[in-house]
């Protein structure tokens, strides 16, 4: 992560005390100027007036303008970051703005750079928020996974590496960045570990990176095959069954909240590290992505460390399924038949809808072990979700409204969005079988998502337990560069999650 500091502003920029190379400065909508940005302009014979009325620089929210080396004062570069319309610039503006400001800078040759903070115009924020999510929002978008790059030459690597904010009472400021740092450490912990080819990931090491949670105070339980085949976790066991690599169940707890006598929450994941589809083997085109078919377990974990990393005082467990989904002589066969632990018999048709038996084993586990008040699942489960809804938003299913409700709150709050889908006893009965409890796909392309979800929702214990499946397969790893997401792993759902339990679920 980039090194992030907050500092009281210096009364002249001219005469800063920063060792930055670069300062930057705020502009509303239609070239409004910050109060920083005013003094520096007259300081500067109003070049930054000239600069904005002679290009196409703005203010607008996103637009990043450098003036190199400007003349009078001791600055590489002089940044004019727009933020848009004053009124309109909340949280997550802020988060944009400190994003499009690393993506200007990040490679630029700007070593150190200083924002001058300040609410102005019609600015809600107080200038401590702005200061504190420019900052997130700049940490977020400076994830880079360069680890098995052994030749990039330095010209290539980025060089900005201090981000400075200069706001008034910067204690406060960082007070307000500090629980978002830990976010950000989660968020940063689940793209390393989405990142990773299937090679270093597997059932084993990835359970082993679980374990590295215990140094925050989360307690940390492995169970490997054996003891899951005492519990009668066949669905899961037999997704793993052709892989060199033993499955595991790894249960994660934090306890922020001693006092809290009710039951937790329960957070579980997809963990399969390798999806070839197994017998029901997938086209070759395209397989490498299916590194990141742990995705879900891979932000539930991210969660786990930003939850315990900030000290969250709520009672959380986490589990996770991992398992390798691998064609072999030992591997399950389409048709097969296995018993879950809740006990209910599923048809294997095709071992390529193998999340879904990870899942029902894991989600059962959860429920019988934790009685958790609330469960939420994160999977990428299905093709079929990202035709629906493409690469913006997370499909989302509950048997709870009020649940519902609060997620899409808080996806519109952190841009980690998901829209509702159905569930409904017509998608149900299509997973009735002639010879089992169930089957664990349709036979049909229609509604894929949604008779996903509808296999999920068999294993929920209790209607009355507020359950939510995220389908996650659009946007675990993101195509293209956006504002906090740089391309590669996204670690959607970290702070989605993480919003929803401080919101809801937190106590003070
Ligand atoms: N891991 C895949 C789903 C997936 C697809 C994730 C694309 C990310 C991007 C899942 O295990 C799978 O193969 N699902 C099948 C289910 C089908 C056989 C019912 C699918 O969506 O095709
Ligand atoms: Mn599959
Ligand atoms: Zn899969």
């Amino acid at each position: 992560m980039i090194t992030v500091s907050f500092i009281e502003p210096t009364l002249s920029a001219a005469k800063s005390k920063s060792a930055a190379d670069s300062r930057v400065v705020l502009v509303a909508a239609e070239g409004e100027l910050s109060p920083a940005a005013q003094a520096l302009d007259s300081q500067l014979g109003g070049a930054i007036t000239s600069a904005i009325t002679t290009g196409r620089f703005k203010g607008k929210k996103g637009q990043v303008l450098s003036l190199i080396a400007p003349h009078g004062l001791k600055l590489a570069r002089l940044v004019l970051l727009g933020i848009g319309k004053a009124e309109e610039f909340d949280e997550l503006a802020a988060q944009s703005a400190g994003g499009a400001l690393v993506a200007e800078l990040g490679g630029s040759g700007a070593k150190q750079v200083s924002v001058s903070v300040e609410a102005f115009g019609g600015v809600k924020l107080a200038a401590t928020e702005i200061a504190a999510h420019l900052a997130y929002g700049a940490a977020l978008r400076s994830y880079r996974f360069d680890k098995y790059r052994t030749t990039t030459k330095p010209e290539e690597k980025p060089t900005l590496t201090v981000l400075e904010l200069e706001v008034k009472n910067a204690l406060a400021a960082e007070t307000v960045f500090d629980p978002l740092g830990q976010v950000v450490e989660g968020v940063y912990f689940t793209r390393d570990l989405v990142s990773e080819p299937a090679n270093v990931i597997n059932p084993v090491t990835l359970a082993g990176k679980c374990r590295e949670l215990t140094k925050l105070g989360v307690q940390v339980e492995i169970l490997g095959e054996e003891q899951m085949r005492k519990l009668g976790m066949h669905a899961l066991l037999g997704v793993g069954q052709g892989s060199a690599n033993e499955s595991k169940l790894v249960v994660m707890q934090w306890k922020g909240a001693k006092k809290d006598t009710r039951a937790p929450l329960a957070f579980v994941g997809k963990g399969v590290t390798f999806d070839t589809g197994g017998i029901s083997l997938k086209p070759s085109a395209g397989m490498e992505a299916m590194k990141w078919d742990m995705g879900g377990a891979g932000t539930v974990i991210g969660l786990m460390k930003a939850l315990a990393g900030r000290k969250a005082k709520v009672n959380v467990v986490a589990v996770v399924g991992l398992a390798e989904n691998m064609p072999d002589g030992n591997a399950q066969r389409p048709g097969d038949v296995v018993t879950s632990m809740s006990g209910q018999t599923i048809a294997v048709l095709n071992t390529d809808a193998e999340g879904r038996l990870v899942l029902a084993d894991a989600l059962w586990y959860a429920q019988e072990r934790f009685e958790p008040r609330l469960v939420i699942d994160l999977a990428t489960l299905t093709g079929a979700v990202v035709i629906a809804l493409g690469k913006s938003r997370a499909g989302l299913f509950s048997n709870n409204d009020a649940l519902a409700g609060q997620l899409f709150e808080a996806g519109k709050k952190t841009g980690e969005e998901v829209w509702r889908l159905p569930l409904a006893e017509a998608y149900d009965k299509q997973i009735d079988s002639p010879i089992a409890d169930m089957q664990n796909i349709s036979g049909t392309r229609e509604a894929g998502a949604s008779v996903g979800a509808q296999f999920l929702q068999r294993f929920i214990q209790n209607k009355e337990t507020p359950w939510a499946h995220l389908d996650i397969a659009g946007v675990a790893w993101a195509d293209k560069d956006s504002n906090v997401v740089p391309k590669g792993a996204s670690a959607f759902g970290v702070r989605l999650l993480n919003r929803l339990v401080a919101e809801h679920y937190e106590g003070k």
